[in-house]
């Protein structure tokens, strides 16, 4: 449409200058009014989180995708390495999934098979079931914005020793465990799965992943979990809802790696019906910021192994009934160096947290992955559209 009235203009009698003019005035009035509709969109970027305003505030987003590698924050720092020049451009047209020899126009196709810097898209609504867990590529994107893309009922996503993956737009739910199963990897691998224990998103011995924008809910173990030596993720504007274990950071007790783990949680959205995890934290540092907390059953933040964990400016809202306490500590065999410490948190219903430790831990980011966070009294407004995002077709339209 932009470009037809730019080639329009050139040729322009005073005529049709004319009527672009009253067109225009019969248009702008009709516009205040579709955008006064969606209460959503009104003050739109003054309520929006640092992350979204970076790209949500283009309403010609569709045409600038690749900006919202430029957007992240956190231990994830930007996602530059995903973009510039050499990216691939690849549209999922095919909702089929082959895991040992993935056609083109499938999923698995375009995040496993393609060399190199590789952005994908879905141009309409699909559901995707894979029949084996789906093995992304280093310097992949998954972009999901602009259609209903559901990964469900069958396996998930798995990151295996790769860096530079953004993972945003999706609804992935309803994954499976399953059998020891092979399946064809980066670079035309098999690789041999033991088990995939039915996560939504599984990020092994990865770095530099953001995982931004999804709902994730009703899995086999976890929505989330990052293992075995794992760091720089940024786990943003989620929706984790109806689920028991939710977000499982540094791998067991064992696995001593996980201490130079570093992930950022910021405003997601936790709730309703989640029992326990959101994260549960294995050595490492966690900084857990801005998130809303519509209740627990066990706890919202634990962990064992002397892990350490800012939680800031968040809003906990404690269940009616059952443990107001957000943490939980396993004691013991778990180690006693923690440092759980609270800053400018909001608890509501009569939640508690119990601190421990250094309560004045920093996380020391630096200037890519630093970013400013909002007053607790604001995390409604900031995780109020966390999850897969509903963008109208109309490229007018904000997302
Ligand atoms: C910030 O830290 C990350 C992770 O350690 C590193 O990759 C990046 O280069 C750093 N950026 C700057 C500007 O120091």
């Amino acid at each position: 449409m932009a470009s037809q009235g730019v080639e329009a203009m050139g040729i322009t009698t005073p005529r049709h200058l004319a009527l672009a003019l009253a067109l225009a005035i019969v248009l702008m009035p009709r516009t205040i009014n579709a955008a006064n509709k969606r209460p959503q969109n009104s003050g739109i970027d003054k309520n929006l989180n640092v992350i979204d305003r970076c790209w949500r505030s283009d309403p010609l987003w569709r045409h600038h995708r690749q900006r919202l590698a430029r957007c992240s924050v956190g231990y994830a720092g930007k996602m530059t390495n995903n973009i510039g020049p050499g990216v691939t451009c690849y549209r999922v047209t095919d909702n089929g999934d082959d895991p040992m020899n993935p056609k083109p126009g499938t999923l698995r196709y375009g995040a496993t098979q393609i060399r190199g810097k590789v952005w994908i898209t879905f141009p309409k609504d699909m559901n995707i079931k894979l029949h084996r867990p789906l093995l992304v590529s280093s310097f992949t994107t998954i972009d999901g914005r602009g259609a209903h893309v559901n990964i469900a009922g069958g396996a998930c996503i798995t990151l295996l020793g790769v860096t530079d993956v953004i993972i945003h737009g999706l609804r992935i739910h309803n994954c499976q465990t399953q059998e020891t199963v092979e399946v064809m990897g980066p670079e035309g691998h098999i690789i041999r799965i033991d088990y995939p224990d039915g996560d939504a998103i599984s990020v092994i011995s990865s770095t530099k992943v953001w995982i931004d924008h999804n709902t994730l809910y009703d899995c086999g173990d976890g929505l989330v979990d990052v293992t075995h030596g794992s760091t720089d993720v940024t786990i943003s504007n989620n929706w984790f809802r109806t689920h028991d274990m939710v977000m499982l950071l540094g791998h067991d007790d064992g696995y001593v790696q996980d201490q130079h783990m570093r992930v950022t949680v910021a405003f997601n959205y936790f709730g309703p019906d989640c029992d326990q995890r959101m994260p549960r934290v294995r050595y490492g540092f966690a900084h857990v910021v801005n998130n809303l907390y519509q209740g627990w059953g066990l706890y919202a933040i634990g962990g064992s192994m002397n892990p350490s964990v800012r939680s800031e400016a968040n809003l906990f809202i404690a269940p009616d009934a059952g443990r107001k306490e957000i943490t939980w500590k396993l004691r013991g065999k778990g180690g006693s160096d923690w440092n759980f410490a609270s800053t400018n948190d909001v608890l509501e219903n009569g939640a508690v947290f119990t601190q421990t430790g250094d309560v004045g831990l920093e996380p020391h980011y630096n200037r890519t992955q630093a970013f400013r966070i909002g007053d607790a009294t604001s995390v409604r407004s900031l995780t109020w559209s966390a999850g897969a995002l509903s963008c109208l077709k109309r490229s007018k339209t904000r997302c």
